[in-house]
């Protein structure tokens, strides 16, 4: 399973870059504001930067929401980097452009996906990830992991070359499901991928090891 972080902030970019197990990162017009990122100069400029940390998939979001203005943004912003993936949302319009992108060889992650229906939909017309919302399910007490699931089968049934991006990762348990279940990314913040790390018996351990090295070797 590829590790994307969902962040647009360098430093945490450049940690999780850091720990070497980092593929790519996805952001989105709420992480962007977070770091205080506003005006298309500024925004351009903040994707170039995380281009330059990172040597994997960067997605960016389109704010049109037409398809002549989002076909406009998503090809300024994938002239930026080749490694630039346009971030279009599930709509209608999303769908035409996602379609459009994809003949033109442009890279595509569609996001704000809640149903298995809108992600064989954005898979047809040939997005190369789909983003599930997990966090956002299970915030209104739907469990994201059995979409993931759905998801995995009907892309499976039919060999959807479309990339399942598990999103809105909260924890680590999300990423641990997600593999299990096999989605192809997860999507999270640095705390949930460091989380993985984390086990007490680890610590304890270590503590043990060093202080019999320590009571021999002095
Ligand atoms: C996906 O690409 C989104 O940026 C993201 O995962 C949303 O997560 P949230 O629900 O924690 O905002």
């Amino acid at each position: 399973m590829k590790f994307f972080i969902d962040t647009a902030n360098l430093a945490d970019i450049a940690e999780a870059n850091s720990l070497g197990v980092l593929d790519g990162v996805t952001t989105n017009p709420s992480l962007m504001a977070k770091e205080g990122i506003s005006g298309n100069e500024n925004i351009l400029n903040h994707y170039k930067a995380i281009c330059e940390i990172v040597d994997g998939p960067i997605s960016a979001e389109v704010i049109a929401t037409d398809f002549e203005n989002m076909i406009r943004e998503g090809e300024i912003l994938a002239d930026l980097h080749p490694n630039i993936v346009v971030k279009v949302p599930m709509i209608e319009e999303g769908i035409k452009a996602i379609r459009y992108f994809s003949d033109k060889g442009i890279k595509t992650n569609c996001t704000l996906i809640f149903s298995a229906g809108q992600a064989l939909l954005a898979a047809k017309a040939g997005a190369t990830y789909v983003s599930p919302f997990i966090g956002r399910l299970d915030d209104v007490s739907v469990d994201g992991t059995d979409l993931i699931q759905q998801i995995r089968t009907i892309f499976d049934n039919y060999g959807f070359e479309t990339q399942i991006l598990a999103a809105s990762v909260r924890h680590s348990i999300h990423i641990i499901k997600c593999a299990e279940i096999g989605a192809d990314v997860m999507t999270g913040p640095l705390s949930a991928i460091k989380a993985l790390l984390k086990h007490p018996l680890t610590d304890i351990g270590l503590e043990k090891f060093l202080a019999d090295y320590k009571k021999v070797n002095g």
